[in-house]
């Protein structure tokens, strides 16, 4: 093909991604996030919901002072408030865009925004007009509309193009439609408004269906130029489309596509990463593009093929979504430069020397442990290094842990609590369980224990355990990790690290509330 389209690849891992139980970042996590979307190329990213909270606000002002290349999308619904507070988030952008949306589905405008669909038509006009006082870059999504009425579609998206709107979004927010039937409402929709030719028309799919990638896809291939995806998929329930496995299928495929991105796709596998380490949603092993097995060969006779000629079993190059600059390795004899590089290979750049420092003295203890040192060891040690720790109130100091054979496990733990050294003792059914008491019977939180997770982060028995849990109180859910080659530390880091992210702000959700 000569000339394919490019098609917008529009990142919303820091918005949606974040709305994932548990999947809240703070303002420096989201930073780097951004930062590693950047050097992927990515040309939109959705930083956040500039009116959920202050601290979502920051984030977003944040991100917009920060990346150049690729622009900046802050989320409003279509209310003054909501719009004038992203306007402000974006600023100093470079490049910023306002998304706003309203909900067209039946069920959604009788039930949740008790409003006519005129009424709807009318606040969708409003709402592009003001956003369009901020910037020229507006998108305007109709939420729910994989269960609109295909005509109400037209009419309203018509009206927002002609009040301004540049990208019109089609989400399928709770996962209900099929390729076929998505990629026909998609060429409809492109057909039948008369204005179409002057906005992009982009797709939101979510994954209730395990369809979100095929769904996006298919709309691609009826004439959609923007793609809305997530890292890993991460996002709302079964979450959003993929963006690795979208922007490979249409690299793979240029046979079938009319259009590729811009994207420098051997970021992928950094990204991925980056992203699991920092949510604490790790990737399953057989996850596409992505997962530890994505290009792993097991079977004899496929290792075999594979050997003889790659393309037999293979239709991607791992090293084209960045495995092969996985491999280096660091050891106890490598020194603070080769650390220091190598990090930034993984988009980790330190704001000081003290915090480059702290980071190395860890990078040596780990190493003592360790023999060999693989980029996702240094991703967590970074993680632990205090990365996030600007709003950690809560901090452990030290911890003594006794398991025995037919002796109840018991754990003493010291902490710091606002600065204030605190310590206590608790027996419990394992050293983790103990460990759990002794940290609760410290702080009271009243918070309940969800989900506790150990993944070995490389092979062999010297591995870092990086421990997941997940913590729920008065319905705000945050996920917590830690990483150490003692997996009952790890575990203790991981609640601590929880707990912290539970005594900070509460968010509102931006698709709850009456518009
Ligand atoms: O799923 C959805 O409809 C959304 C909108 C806010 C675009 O996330
Ligand atoms: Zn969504």
């Amino acid at each position: 093909m000569n000339n394919p389209d490019r098609l917008i690849i529009f990142d919303t891992t820091l918005r949606d991604g974040e709305q994932s139980p548990g999947a809240s970042m703070t303002r420096d996590e989201k930073i780097r996030i951004a930062k590693a979307l950047e050097k992927m190329r990515v040309d939109v990213i959705e930083a956040g919901f500039p009116i959920a909270s202050p601290g979502d606000f920051e984030a977003v002002q944040a991100v917009a002072r920060t990346i150049r290349d690729s622009t900046i999308c802050g989320l409003a619904r279509a209310l003054e408030g909501d719009i004038d507070r992203a306007g402000e988030a974006l600023k100093e952008a470079n490049s910023g865009r306002i998304h706003t949306f309203i909900a067209t589905s039946p069920i959604h405008m009788e039930q949740k925004l008790r409003m006519t669909p005129d009424q709807v038509v009318e606040q969708a006009v409003w709402a592009v007009k003001r956003a369009r006082n901020y910037t020229d870059d507006v998108e305007f999504s109709a939420e729910d509309a994989g269960r609109s009425d295909i005509d109400f579609l037209c009419r309203i998206f018509e009206q927002a193009i002609d009040a301004g709107a540049t990208t019109i979004n089609v989400p399928d927010t709770v996962g209900y439609n099929l390729p076929d039937q998505f990629g026909a409402t998609i060429r409809t929709l492109m057909e039948r408004i008369p204005n179409a030719d002057k906005a992009v028309f982009s797709v939101h799919c979510h994954n209730d269906l395990g369809l979100a990638s095929a769904n996006s896809l298919a709309a691609v291939r009826n004439g959609a130029r923007q793609v809305e995806c997530t890292i890993n998929g991460l996002g709302e329930r079964a979450g959003n489309a993929a963006l690795e496995e979208v922007v490979m299928a249409v690299r793979t495929r240029r046979d079938l596509f009319e259009c590729d991105t811009g994207l420098d796709t051997t970021q992928i596998v950094n990204c991925s990463r980056l992203v699991a380490s920092i949510t604490g949603f790790p990737v399953q092993p057989n996850k596409a593009i992505v997962g530890a097995n994505a290009f792993a060969h097991e079977a004899g006779i496929h290792q075999d093929g594979v050997l003889k000629s790659r393309e037999t079993y293979e239709i991607m190059r791992a090293e084209d979504v960045g495995w092969s600059h996985n491999r280096m390795v660091l050891g106890k004899h490598s020194g603070r430069n080769a650390f220091r590089a190598r990090l930034e290979e993984l988009d980790i750049v330190f704001d000081s020397e003290e915090e480059l420092n702290a980071a190395f003295r860890r990078f040596k203890d780990l190493a003592d442990k360790k023999h060999e040192v693989f980029d996702d060891d240094l991703l967590a040690l970074v993680n632990d290094a205090g990365f996030s720790a600007e709003n950690e109130r809560i901090k452990l100091v030290s911890m003594k842990v006794c398991s025995e054979t037919g002796e109840t496990p018991d754990a003493t733990v010291v902490l710091t609590v606002d600065g204030e050294e605190r310590s206590a003792h608790a027996q419990g059914g394992g050293p983790v369980d103990a460990a759990f008491k002794a940290i609760e019977a410290i702080l009271q939180t009243g918070s309940v224990l969800e989900l506790y997770s150990v993944n070995s982060i490389t092979s062999g028995t010297d591995a870092q355990g990086e421990v997941t849990v997940r913590v729920q109180k008065e319905g705000k859910i945050v996920n917590g990790q830690g990483a150490d080659t003692d997996i009952v530390i790890a575990s203790a880091k991981a609640y601590v690290n929880a707990l912290n992210r539970l005594l900070q702000e509460q968010r509102a959700h931006p698709q709850q509330g009456n518009v």
